[in-house]
């Protein structure tokens, strides 16, 4: 199975990093596709915590080749920033390649995003603020700045004074901004495209060339699929496709290139930012569930709301992402919960009981789970290594939530440690070689 693509099952923060990295072991290459420094990725190796924004998670294995792909944007900042500091710590960063064809957040993208969502006050969309949005839009208008741009003076000027030239009426309070200067701005982009240059790549013959030789290619998705800006719960979204299908348009590749697909979930659920959440628990048990699960976000630091288990979501990111298998994570913040909730439909404001993800946004933001209870367990978990040791009712969870979705578990996380981990049967059989070193 050569090209695998992990993607979030829910509303982002599943903890795409970890099963990444622990994939990325067997891997020849990993490639995100999409999205930009609005991701986090925390990963727990050998004690030491990392906190990724842009980087591929493949990046702490050495020699695996480490794609940034034309579908993703990036703030060059962000990007030298993060490769000093993995040279730091002493990991080798010479495997990375970044698209010519990634398009550049500049930095009016950060100002046009922090002045539209203050414009939209109390209807804000939550946004990280790092300029994902505004850049989206400069690459669909075509006055986006690229990659390889920053390696033509003349080229990159000339582009800056054309993107910039329709938005001055909203970047008019920032008119003395110092970060708006042309030439101040033309030269520090340089600076990064003189730093940046070694690794820059035609990152989708490269991509190819692996998955020709049969060789092991994680495709690592960013978000999750309820931000999806045409499937999610738009306009509370991102401004990219974080679903499986996107992985061909953001790395280059075709359709029959993909062989897996990895939904990832929590085993309740999170959202940060504004936007419907029909199972949104809020008071103490909310308060316990955020504490327990430490969730608050790796970029903005925000306290993600949290609500139980919304399997109707989850079915809906089975079809939208045709998920080969879950990838469960986070069951051990669970244990001392003595009933589950877990939502297997909505009720409408109208009363009417929906079994399926409702296409109109008023309707989903008028819905509430309608939950079946589960039996909990007290159990501490985290120590479990293989399927067997966990307590009967986690199993039942499992296999509930499995039979409702229709694919398989191949992997449960019960920890944050990269050992924290249990391979299914069924991952052991997809994974081969991979559950070995997992089991
Ligand atoms: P943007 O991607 O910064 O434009 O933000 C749009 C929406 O996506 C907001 O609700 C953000 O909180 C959410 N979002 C963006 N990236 C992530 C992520 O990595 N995890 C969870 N939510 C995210």
């Amino acid at each position: 199975m050569p090209g695998i693509v992990i993607v979030g099952a829910q509303w982002g923060d599943e903890g795409k990093g970890k099963i990444t990295d622990l994939l990325a072991e067997q891997a020849d290459a990993v490639v995100r596709f999409q999205g930009g420094n609005n991701a986090g990725h925390t990963i727990v190796r050998d004690g030491e915590t990392y906190k990724l924004h842009l980087m591929p998670s493949g990046i702490l294995h050495p020699g695996k080749l480490c794609v940034i792909g034309n579908g993703v944007v990036i703030d060059p900042k962000i990007l030298t920033d993060e490769l000093d500091d993995l040279r730091r710590r002493n990991v080798d960063t010479s495997s990375l390649r970044i698209s010519a064809n990634a398009h550049l957040i500049m930095p009016y993208h950060m100002l046009l995003d922090h002045a539209g969502e203050i414009k939209l006050g109390r209807l804000q969309i939550g946004t990280t603020r790092r300029g994902i949005g505004p850049c989206y839009a400069d690459k669909a208008a075509r006055l986006g700045i690229r990659v390889q741009d920053l390696l033509d003076e003349k080229i990159l000027k000339k582009k800056i004074v054309a993107a910039m030239e329709p938005k001055r009426l909203s970047l008019r309070d920032f008119a003395r901004d110092p970060r708006l200067d042309l030439q101040t701005m033309t030269e520090e982009y340089l600076t990064y495209g003189h730093r940046i240059k070694q690794y820059i790549a035609d990152t989708s013959r490269l991509v190819l060339e692996r998955l020709d030789e049969q060789e092991l290619v994680v495709f690592e998705g960013a978000q999750g699929t309820l931000l999806d800006i045409d499937h999610g719960t738009y306009p509370f979204v991102t401004s990219s496709n974080p679903i499986a299908g996107s992985a061909t348009i953001g790395a280059g590749i075709g359709p029959r290139d993909i062989d897996e697909v990895w939904g990832i979930t929590k085993a309740y659920s999170t959202r940060v930012g504004s936007g419907p959440f029909p199972t949104e628990v809020e008071g103490a048990l909310g308060d316990e569930l955020r504490e327990r699960g430490a969730e608050f976000g790796t970029t903005t630091g925000r306290p993600r709301r949290v609500g139980w288990l919304d399997l109707v979501a989850l079915r809906y990111a089975a079809r939208l992402n045709s998920l080969t298998a879950l990838a469960i994570t986070k069951l051990d913040v669970l244990s001392g919960q003595p009933t589950l909730s877990v939502c297997t439909r909505y009720r409408a404001n109208d009363g009417l009981e929906l079994e399926h993800f409702p296409y109109h946004q008023t309707v989903l933001h008028h819905s509430v789970g309608e939950y079946e209870e589960l039996p909990g367990w007290s159990e501490d978990i985290s120590e479990c290594r293989h399927e067997e040791e966990l307590p009967e009712t986690a199993r039942d969870y499992l296999k509930y939530i499995s039979a409702f979705v229709r694919a398989p578990i191949a992997l449960i996380s019960v920890g944050p440690g990269r050992d924290q981990v249990i391979w299914t049967e069924a991952g052991k059989r997809m994974y081969g070689s991979g559950a070995v070193a997992g089991s």
